[in-house]
């Protein structure tokens, strides 16, 4: 039988044409845009609905250049905002069997959806995690109880942006069907 596939090929074609965007033009981007963005974030599936995030839009240039000061690399600073994903960890589901907390899954959930809405918009986008984690909750004034867990750095591809081939294991190398 045929899997009937409507919205499928456009939704593989966005998640395969995504990638890491490490060069973005001056063009800004609107906060209409960013809202558009965020809005997907907001949207995101959570264990038990808990939705244990907060997402700071960064995009005044003092700002951008503080943050850019968390994360030290030269594409970095060309980026035209940032959103600065937390992760309040007692907020989110507990698997009561080992006490697993489900906060970093749920707000990794919201990036993607986030990263993935950037490329629908033409935009470019990239999740960075090396960041300095102390310096970042001091310029953004993040309290305690928040963790950041990712920054995504947004902006127009630069025109001579190379789009990098994907990378990516065999199919066969990471799906069983049955047992491991
Ligand atoms: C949790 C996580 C952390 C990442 N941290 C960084 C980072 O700090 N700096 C960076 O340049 N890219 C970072 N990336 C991007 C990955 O390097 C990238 O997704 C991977 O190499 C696959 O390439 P693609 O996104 O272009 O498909 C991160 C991605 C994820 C999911």
């Amino acid at each position: 039988m045929e899997v009937e596939k409507i919205d499928y090929p456009q939704f593989f074609d966005l998640v395969s044409r995504r990638y890491s965007c490490r060069g973005y033009d001056d063009a800004p981007v609107s906060r209409e845009m960013l809202m558009a963005i965020v809005e997907t974030g907001r949207l995101a599936q959570s264990a038990c609905n808990r939705q244990p995030w907060k997402f700071l839009v960064i995009d005044t240039p003092e700002l951008r250049e503080q943050v850019t000061k968390c994360y030290e690399r030269e594409w970095a600073r060309e980026a035209r905002a940032f959103i600065v994903a937390l992760g309040n960890s007692s907020e989110a589901w507990v698997r009561p069997c080992d006490g697993h907390n489900g906060m970093d899954v749920d707000v990794a959930i919201a990036c993607e959806n986030m990263c993935l809405a950037a490329a629908s918009l033409g935009l470019g986008a990239c999740w960075i995690g090396n960041f300095d984690v102390e310096t970042l909750r001091c310029t953004l004034d993040i309290p305690a109880e928040w963790s950041p867990v990712a920054i995504i750095s947004i902006g127009y591809p630069k025109p001579s942006q190379v789009v990098p081939e994907k990378k990516r294991k065999n199919i066969d190398e990471v799906v069983k069907w049955g047992k491991f």
